[in-house]
């Protein structure tokens, strides 16, 4: 997969005209574009309908977490939208996951949709210990993250949505090769000259683009360091840049050289 394939702009935009503007901008440039809660409930299902149709690849990131039934009944309609991908939060539990995936595969054989991809959310990249302990869950944050990512695969789905830092031991221990591992959590690195760096950010678990590619990662989401940019295309590029070109006498760019190789 080429580099700029792997980069999901995050649409965390309130009016569909900004989201509009940004895909124009972008839509040559990255992989594809995630449509979370805050632009979906401004603006809707039609909005995504109309970027799918238009052959914009759109992660619809609305972490669906409820009853069995209901999760599957969302699970059935984001498929039927034309979405690439779509997520679920694992702690939902296995029956939520495995009747979201079975539902929403019948519904895309008997109404021949391209089954989009049922990614899990492990746990958040703005969540450690302290929260977790918050709401009663006791493990280490990578515990938490193995077991869920565990269990996600266990109940078919396509891959997890887990902070960068977690990525190479979800590689290691999950046996599906073809996992998908998206990361949020993307942070510039200190010298970066186009995208935003903000001292008071809410994500703590993060990782740079070429870190988190080098990790093992599939795809990055980024959202505010590009949209909170002055431009966002030279933005991107920066990214791409970072990636392809780690300095020659890093130690990331040996492993760069390894993993291209194998
Ligand atoms: O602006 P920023 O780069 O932090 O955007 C990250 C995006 O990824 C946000 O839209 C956020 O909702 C989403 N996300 C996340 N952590 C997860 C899952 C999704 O930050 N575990």
């Amino acid at each position: 997969m080429i580099v700029k394939d792997k980069i999901i702009v995050a649409l965390d935009v309130p009016k569909e005209l900004q989201a509009r503007e940004i895909i124009a901008q972008l839509k040559n440039e990255v992989g594809g574009f995630k449509i979370g809660l805050q632009l979906f409930t401004a603006v809707g299902g039609s909005f995504v309908r109309e970027m799918a149709k238009a052959r914009v690849k759109i992660f619809l990131d609305l972490k669906y977490h409820d009853i069995p039934n209901t999760v599957a009944k969302a699970a059935v309609e984001a498929a039927r939208l034309g979405v690439w991908m779509f997520n679920v939060h694992i702690s939902g539990g296995s029956e939520m996951m495995l009747r979201a995936v079975d539902d929403m595969r019948e519904t895309c054989e008997k109404e021949r949709i391209i089954e989009p991809k049922i990614l899990g959310v492990t746990v958040l990249t703005s969540s450690n210990e302290t929260t977790l302990q918050e709401v009663g869950i006791k493990n280490k944050t990578t515990e938490q993250v193995m077991k869920l990512a565990h269990l996600a695969s266990k109940c078919g789905l396509d891959g997890v949505v887990a902070s960068p830092l977690e990525v190479s031991m979800i590689r290691n221990e999950i046996e599906n090769k073809r996992f998908m591992i998206v990361t949020p959590g993307i942070r510039p690195p200190q010298n970066s000259k186009n995208l935003k760096i903000d001292p008071n950010d809410d994500q703590k678990r993060t990782m740079t683009p070429s870190e988190a590619i080098r990790a093992g990662s599939d795809y990055l989401v980024i959202g505010r360091p590009i949209l909170k940019s002055k431009d966002v295309v030279s933005s991107v590029r920066e990214i791409i840049q970072d990636i392809e070109n780690p300095s020659e006498d890093s130690p990331d760019a040996k492993i760069l050289e390894f993993s291209k190789q194998n």
